[in-house]
């Protein structure tokens, strides 16, 4: 897969390519490229925001700033890059990022990922520049860079290998195997810590009763109000 972020920060992503998986997916022929709109915009002293129009306070990203670096980096029309491949702008107010959405773009073979800053965007870069609008929750964030590594983090850890041998993204909360309900609870030694047990079950080596218990608990977890 590769992904390219467009962003105002590209040095805010350092960090991010040093985590394990990320390493892993880059290791494996992955690829995570960055492109700073402040290097491709048409605008004297590195403008890349404006007022927005009818008032209101912020600043929003331009529509011929991103479609500029859209331009630069793809070589065609910013407009057309949306036909080759998902181009997300990432939005405060955009599609729940969830582990459904996560799946599909884990299959995609290239994304393009938008952040935003400010206000967000100009809308004209949801309505002619991206494919979809995403959001990784009901909160505002200064921008769209950490949105960006939550979806990029969540994306690439599906990628097969990635996780390496002794994890799997397959069972786990919200997917589609727990039928889209929360994990159930994890254990691990010591078997009794301060009076604090493990659940009997865990430790019967009874893999049928293990697997049922998991499920409980996992439906359990499913229930409104259980919190
Ligand atoms: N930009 C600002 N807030 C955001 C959010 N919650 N999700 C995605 N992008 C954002």
């Amino acid at each position: 897969m590769e992904i390219d972020v467009f962003t105002l920060f590209p040095r805010w992503f350092e960090w991010f390519q040093t985590q394990r998986h990320v390493v892993n997916a880059l290791d494996g022929g992955h690829r995570l490229g960055y492109v700073s709109y402040r290097d491709h915009t048409p605008l004297s002293a590195g403008q890349v925001d404006d007022t927005p129009f009818g008032g209101g306070v912020g600043m929003v990203l331009r529509v011929d700033v991103v479609d500029a670096a859209l331009r630069a980096h793809y070589g065609c029309e910013g407009a057309d890059v949306a036909r080759e491949r998902r181009v997300i702008a990432l939005s405060a107010g955009g599609r729940l990022l969830d582990d459904g959405l996560v799946s599909e773009l884990a299959a995609e073979p290239r994304l393009t990922l938008l952040c935003g800053r400010y206000e967000g965007f100009d809308e004209r870069v949801v309505e002619h520049l991206a494919t979809d609008s995403v959001s990784i929750g009901r909160y505002v964030l200064a921008g769209g860079e950490l949105a960006a590594m939550v979806l990029c983090d969540a994306v690439l850890r599906k990628l097969p290998g990635v996780l390496g041998d002794e994890a799997s993204a397959v069972e786990e909360s919200w997917s589609a195997a727990l039928e889209g309900a929360p994990e159930y609870p994890h254990y691990t030694r010591p078997a009794e810590y301060r009076g604090w047990r493990v659940p009997e079950v865990l430790l019967s080596g009874h893999h049928e009763r293990i697997r049922q218990w998991r499920r409980e608990q996992s439906r359990r977890r499913a229930a409104p109000g259980s919190g």
